[in-house]
């Protein structure tokens, strides 16, 4: 069977997006595996460094300027077109900084995957990491979840946690947030495109279970 096809759209530094690419050349630095091509890399920033990464990897890099459209109706109409064009099994959000609209959303209901940088549904939206600190939480972490007209509200898929530290600050918390997105997206990516991973009338579906509200929890030491 051919590999599933994977369209990633991008807005910024796009590290992972890189953990992405490093997992389906089979280069993972954790070892994640992911049976899937990287068909090309969407960029809504003509400036994202993430567009570099892609062509680093041989990978087709498009820059899709957002301010060149009138409003979000065309953008979005113009992005479902370009990423019909790659004929997309799996559509990943990877620090895209975008609002959609149904005109993408609903023909890719159920194909799309987002990460958020907290344990959700906590702290939907901006400053994520700000937030949790001054709310003196004691854990932090990402959510992988599948994006449907709900701001960070879709069903989730796997979260990672980490410890709140006592001087951390939000730069210092994000970073130790990001290592594990670059875990656990591989990872729910990897679920989807070996059919394991499903968004039907329940919810978020791994094995032909449901998942909990929030999503598996990631365990570094477990096989997932
Ligand atoms: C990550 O924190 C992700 O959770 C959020 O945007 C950031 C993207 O970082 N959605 P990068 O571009 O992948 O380095």
């Amino acid at each position: 069977m051919s590999r599933q096809r994977i369209v990633v759209l991008i807005s910024g530094s796009g590290s992972n997006l890189q953990a992405l690419l490093d997992a389906s050349a089979g280069k993972h630095a954790a070892g994640l595996p992911l049976d899937a091509d990287i068909a090309a890399v969407i960029s809504n920033r003509p400036n994202a460094y993430g567009l570099e990464r892609a062509r680093n990897a041989g990978v087709e890099a498009i820059s899709l300027d957002h301010t060149q459209f009138d409003d979000r109706h065309s953008f979005d109409a113009a992005l479902i077109r370009q990423v019909s064009e790659y004929s997309a099994d799996l559509v990943i959000l990877a620090g895209f900084m975008r609002i959609l609209t149904p005109v993408f959303l609903t023909p890719l209901r159920g194909k799309m995957l987002n990460i958020h940088p907290s344990l959700l549904p906590k702290y939907a939206g901006l400053h994520t990491h700000q937030r949790a600190i001054d709310a003196g939480d004691v854990e932090h972490g990402a959510t992988v979840h599948f994006v449907t007209e709900e701001l960070d509200g879709g069903p989730a898929v796997v979260h990672a946690a980490v410890p709140v530290l006592k001087n951390d600050s939000a730069e210092t918390l994000a970073q130790r947030v990001l290592e594990k997105e670059h875990l656990i997206f591989p990872l729910a990516a990897q679920w989807f495109v070996s059919d394991r991973l499903v968004l039907t009338n329940r919810g978020a579906e791994l094995d032909g279970e449901l998942l909990p509200s929030g999503g598996v929890r990631f365990n570094d030491e477990r096989e997932h």
